[in-house]
Formats: structure tokens, C-alpha cells, sequence
């Protein structure tokens, strides 16, 4: 491994997998939180989303990142210890690294293999650079692995995976960002916005059937290291943009009545019946402000893209 990454394994435990994934096959509604998707084959397949024709998210908000690295240099200021939540192949980051300059780098990600390969590549790409990478699950409360040694302190969390999170679970995350960066820390936050449900629909539901390889993934996962017993053959990916919410919401549904076995309990699911394994949420620029208001961030900048498709957004800290 490259030397100039340190590593630090928070151990997201495989025993948190278990309880939350039976606690969510036994509610009314089944449903088994986004995290658990990327198991290394499920980080590759999310890479292969990203390059979909369908999927404008992350190149538009690579789009953005290039054209104003810049300006969200001036905001965020230069020389931080900048810690990136989710950082997965640590794509993005590459577009600012040059422009922030960041003194430290820490790329927080639950998906450990992952996360290793990506942050030995960022290394190798950017030798002066000091990488902390750090496994954990950043649901909970983690604490930092290196001191910030006098540093500003500032947040990435690209992606819109903000957008995963419950409005009112995304304020209580925010609040503990703002607890991570402190008073004066910045987050530059990616923010998928409000469009027409064509675009939305067909960005979830591409041609080529890979978001629904990623989405039944999660059974062959649960397969594997909970004991399942989930025909895959059963069960079909629905993705479909929920108005009143205004989230894109992602299901398996079951093709047919049957038991399921998972970690020895068995789940019973009606034909039709599904398991809710993602939402997406969409902000309105001004919607998703209010909402870091709440938690305690200001507005200090937004940036979109010509079609208003996608918004990043420096908020500062108390
Ligand atoms: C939708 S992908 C986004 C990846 C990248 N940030 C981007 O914008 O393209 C979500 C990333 O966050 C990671 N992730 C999801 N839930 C997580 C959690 N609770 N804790 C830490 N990492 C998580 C996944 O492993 C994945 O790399």
C-alpha cells in the first residue's frame, strides 16, 4: 500500500448489518437502508451508473465542480483539513483538489475495499497530499482520526447522497456535520434538484438494466453474508418518482407470494409486495437552504449547472 495513506477501520460491524437489515425485513412497509448496497461488486456497479446516458447526476455535477473550483476555493478557503463523506472512488475530489489545496485529506467511506484502492489511486495521483482514509459508517457518530493541528476544518458530501436521508433525519446529519466542522467550518454539498419526472424517472430506470443489477445486488449480499435464502429471479427492480415526497423511491418487489430466510427468520412477502431500498429526495435551491438553516448552516454560495439539473452549495457553519 502507498505510503502516504494512513488507514483507519472504524469496523462498521457486519453485526449491525444483521440487526438492521431483519429489524427493516419486519416492518409493514420492508425496507433496508441504502448503505448496505455497496459491497465491493455493488461500489463497482454504483461506478457504472455514473457513466449511464440516463444518470446526469454525477456528470453534471463533475460540470459544476470544473467550472468553479475556483470560486468554491475563495468560499471554502485553502490549506483545510477537508474530510469527504461517501467518498467512494474519490472522483469528484479530484476536480477541487487543485483549486483547495487542501492540507489534509480524509476520505470517509463504509465500503472498506473500496475505499483503499480509491484512496492509494488519489495518492499516487497527488504525492504532497496527506491521506487519511477512514471505514466507517458515517450514520453514526465517528470521530475524526487525525487532529486538526490548527487547520480549518471543512465537509465534502457530494453526490447528492444527502438526498438518501428523511428530511428530518438529513437535519439531524447536517447538525452533526456542523458539530464535525465547528464553528466558521465550511460544507460544499452536492444537492440534486426538483425536475420533470421524465428525466427523474429514466436517471433510475436506464436501458441497460444496470441500476437494477446495483438494486438486487443487495440480495445477493444479504445472501452471502446473512445466510439468505432471496431468489433473485423473484424479485424486480422499480424505481419511480413519488411527487407528494418528492422523492425517487427504489423497491424490490417480490413477483410472487413467498418465504424468505434471512439470518435463520423467515419473512413472508405477498406477490407484489416490495422492499423499499432507497429514496432520493429532490431540493428545491431555496427548500434545501431552509433545511441547512435549520441545522444551524448559512447559505454562502450555490452554483448549478445552465439546465438547473443539479446545485452545489457552500453552507458555513454557525
Ligand atoms: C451514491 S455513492 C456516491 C459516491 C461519490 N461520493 C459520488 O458522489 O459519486 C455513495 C457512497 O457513499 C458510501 N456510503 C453510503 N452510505 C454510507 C454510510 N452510511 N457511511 C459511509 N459511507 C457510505 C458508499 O459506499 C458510496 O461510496
Amino acid at each position: 500500500m502507498n505510503p502516504s495513506v494512513c488507514f483507519y477501520d472504524y469496523q462498521p460491524a457486519p453485526a449491525d448489518m444483521r440487526a438492521e437489515v431483519i429489524h427493516g425485513l419486519s416492518q409493514d412497509q420492508k425496507r433496508i437502508p441504502p448503505k448496505f448496497f455497496y459491497d465491493r461488486r455493488g461500489s463497482r456497479l454504483f461506478d457504472a451508473i455514473t457513466e449511464l446516458p440516463e444518470y446526469y447526476p454525477t456528470r453534471t455535477e463533475i460540470g459544476i465542480l470544473h467550472s468553479h473550483g475556483a470560486e468554491m476555493a475563495e468560499v471554502v478557503g485553502r490549506g483545510a483539513l477537508l474530510v469527504e463523506l461517501g467518498s467512494g472512488s474519490s472522483l469528484k475530489i479530484r476536480c477541487l483538489l487543485e483549486a483547495l489545496e487542501p492540507a489534509v485529506y480524509v476520505p470517509v467511506d463504509i465500503s472498506r475495499d473500496h475505499l483503499m484502492e480509491s484512496a492509494t489511486k488519489l495518492a499516487a495521483s497527488f504525492p504532497g497530499l496527506e491521506v487519511h482514509a477512514a471505514c466507517a459508517d458515517y450514520s453514526v457518530p465517528f470521530g475524526l482520526p487525525v487532529e486538526p493541528n490548527g487547520h480549518d476544518l471543512a465537509a465534502f458530501f457530494p453526490g447528492s447522497s444527502i438526498g438518501n436521508f428523511d428530511p428530518a433525519d438529513a437535519r439531524h446529519f447536517l447538525e452533526r456535520i456542523g458539530t464535525l466542522v465547528g464553528p466558521g467550518g465550511k460544507l460544499l454539498i452536492g444537492v440534486d434538484l426538483v425536475k420533470d419526472s421524465r428525466t427523474l424517472h429514466a436517471a433510475y430506470n436506464d436501458a441497460q438494466g444496470v441500476t437494477a443489477d446495483f438494486n438486487l445486488n443487495l440480495l445477493r449480499r444479504i445472501n452471502r453474508e446473512l445466510e439468505g435464502d432471496f431468489d433473485l429471479a423473484t424479485f424486480e427492480h422499480n424505481a419511480f418518482f413519488n411527487a407528494d415526497e418528492s422523492r425517487i423511491e427504489m423497491h424490490l418487489v417480490s413477483r410472487i407470494e413467498q418465504t424468505v430466510r434471512v439470518a435463520g427468520r423467515g419473512f413472508a412477502f405477498r406477490a407484489g409486495e416490495s422492499i423499499h431500498t432507497e429514496s432520493s429526495y429532490k431540493y428545491t435551491i431555496e427548500g434545501f437552504q431552509a433545511l441547512a438553516r435549520q441545522a444551524g448552516f448559512e447559505a454562502a454560495r450555490c452554483w448549478t449547472d445552465t439546465k438547473q439539473l443539479f446545485s452545489v452549495h457552500c453552507l458555513r457553519f454557525g
